[in-house]
C-alpha cells in the first residue's frame, strides 16, 4: 500500500498496525492505523507522525512523494506517542524543519523527548493560521479532544480537516475512505472509540464541534483509521448525540457470578426490564471485555451491575469495571446494583455506593439475595427489573 493523494498535493503517509490487540486497556480486535498527512506546497508540511516502531513504513511513504529533508514544517496537533513518536526520527532527516504547535504541545515535546529542548517551536493559538503558498493551515485548539494540548489543523481551500484524535476509529485496512469499508462497521469503531477515550469530554467535544461546524469542511482525516468523506452527515449526528450523553431504551446488564446467584438475579431482572419494554444487553464479565462493554454503556439509558460478595467486597472484575467506568464518566443515566452472597454481602453494598459517586439517578434500592434465590424472591427480582424499565420509559419521555 503506497502513499495516497486525498486532496490535490495533500497525501496520506501514515502506518497500518495491523497486529495491534492492546492499546493501554482498549481491545483492538481490528489493528489500528497512524495517520500522516503530507501537504505538499510551496512549503511542504507533515502533520503528526506515528507509532515509532513504524516509522520506517511512514519514512517510505513521504520518500515516494518528496525528499523528506525538504519538509518545511512538522505540525504536532497531539503529544500522545501514537502520533509524535516518529518525530525524533523525522527531526533527523528533516533538521531544518519548524516544529508548529499549542504551548501546551511544546512543553508535552519537551517532556517526552528531552533531545527536543533545542528544536526550533512555533507556537500556535486558536484561529492562528501559516501559509505553505496556495494552501493556509488554520489552527483550532480542542482541549481535552483528548488531551490539554490536543489542536486540530483545517485546510479551507482543500476543505479538509486533520483533527487527529476525535473522529477516529481503531481499524486496520489497506482501504482509506470511509464508503469503501462501509458505515456499519465504521459506527461500531467509531462508537467504541469514543466510548473507550473520548465519553469523558463531551463538554469539550461539543464545544469543538460548535466551533466545526462553522467550517467548509468535506472531508475529515483522522489520525485513527480511515478518512470521512461520505459519511460525514451521520457521523457529525451520532457525535452530537454522544457528546451530550443522549441514550436510547436499551438496559446493560454487567455482571459477574461465582455459583450462578448473581446471574439468576440478572436474568430475572432482564425478564422484569423486558416486561416493561425494555430491550436488554446483557454482559458477563469473565468472557465481555470492559472496553467492549462500554460501547454498550454509550448507547444504554439504564445500567445495572452485579457482583456476589467474595472476601467481605465485591469480586475484582466487576471492581475493575467499575474503576474504568468511573473514569470514563457517562451521564444521565439510572443505575441498579444487585448480588448474592453466602454472608456479609459487602460486593452488592460496594457496587451500589460506587454507583452512586457517578451522579447517576439510582431509583431503586440494591438487590441482595442471601445463598440461592428461590422462585419467590426472584418473581420479587423480576418486579424489581419491571419497575426500572419503567423508570427508563418515563425518563426519556
Ligand atoms: Fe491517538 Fe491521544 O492519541
Amino acid at each position: 500500500m503506497s502513499s495516497l493523494e486525498i486532496k490535490p498535493g495533500i497525501y496520506w503517509v501514515g502506518a497500518v498496525d495491523w497486529n495491534l490487540r492492546y492499546f493501554h486497556g482498549y481491545l483492538t480486535p481490528r489493528g489500528t492505523s497512524y495517520n500522516a498527512y503530507l501537504v505538499v506546497d510551496d512549503k511542504i508540511t507533515l502533520v503528526d507522525t506515528v507509532k515509532d516502531y513504524l516509522f520506517e513504513e511512514m519514512l517510505n511513504r513521504i520518500k515516494e512523494v518528496v525528499d523528506p529533508s525538504q519538509i518545511d514544517y512538522l505540525v504536532v496537533n497531539h503529544v500522545e506517542m501514537d502520533h509524535s513518536g516518529g518525530l525524533p526520527e523525522m527531526k533527523q532527516h528533516a533538521p531544518g524543519a519548524e516544529i508548529i504547535t499549542s504551548s501546551k504541545g511544546e512543553k508535552g515535546l519537551k517532556r517526552y523527548y528531552h533531545n527536543s529542548h533545542n528544536w526550533k517551536y512555533t507556537i500556535v493559538d486558536s484561529g492562528e493560521e501559516l501559509s505553505t503558498g496556495k494552501y493556509t493551515l488554520k489552527f483550532v485548539k480542542t482541549p481535552m479532544v483528548h488531551w490539554p494540548d490536543s489542536m486540530v489543523t483545517f485546510i479551507p481551500e482543500a476543505k479538509l480537516l486533520l483533527p487527529n484524535d476525535a473522529f477516529g476509529q481503531h481499524i486496520a485496512t489497506y482501504q482509506r475512505f470511509d464508503d469503501e469499508v462501509g458505515w456499519d462497521i465504521l459506527h461500531e469503531e467509531a462508537a467504541k472509540y469514543y466510548a473507550n477515550i473520548v465519553l469523558p469530554y463531551g463538554k469539550q467535544v461539543s464545544k469543538a464541534l460548535e466551533t466545526l461546524g462553522g467550517l467548509d469542511i468535506d472531508m475529515i482525516a483522522p489520525s485513527h483509521g480511515i478518512i470521512w468523506r461520505s459519511y460525514l452527515k451521520e457521523l457529525m449526528e451520532v457525535y452530537q448525540q454522544w457528546a451530550s450523553h443522549q441514550t436510547k431504551n436499551q438496559a446493560l446488564i454487567v455482571y459477574d457470578t461465582m455459583w450462578g446467584s448473581t446471574k439468576k438475579i440478572a436474568l430475572s431482572l432482564k425478564e422484569g426490564l423486558e416486561a416493561a419494554g425494555v430491550p436488554v444487553v446483557i454482559r458477563f464479565l469473565q468472557t465481555s471485555h470492559i472496553s467492549e462493554i462500554m460501547t454498550d454503556v454509550l448507547t444504554s439509558k439504564t445500567v445495572l451491575i452485579g457482583s456476589p460478595t467474595l472476601n467481605n467486597g465485591m469480586l475484582p472484575t466487576v471492581s475493575a469495571f467499575l474503576t474504568y467506568l468511573k473514569g470514563l464518566r457517562p451521564q444521565n443515566r439510572l443505575g441498579l446494583a444487585f448480588g448474592s452472597y453466602g454472608w456479609g454481602g459487602q460486593g452488592a453494598k460496594e457496587v451500589a455506593a460506587a454507583m452512586e459517586t457517578f451522579g447517576w439517578e439510582m431509583p431503586l434500592d440494591y438487590v441482595n439475595i442471601p445463598y440461592l434465590p428461590d422462585r419467590e424472591e426472584l418473581v420479587q427480582v423480576r418486579e424489581t427489573g419491571q419497575k426500572l424499565g419503567e423508570a427508563v420509559k418515563a425518563a426519556l419521555k
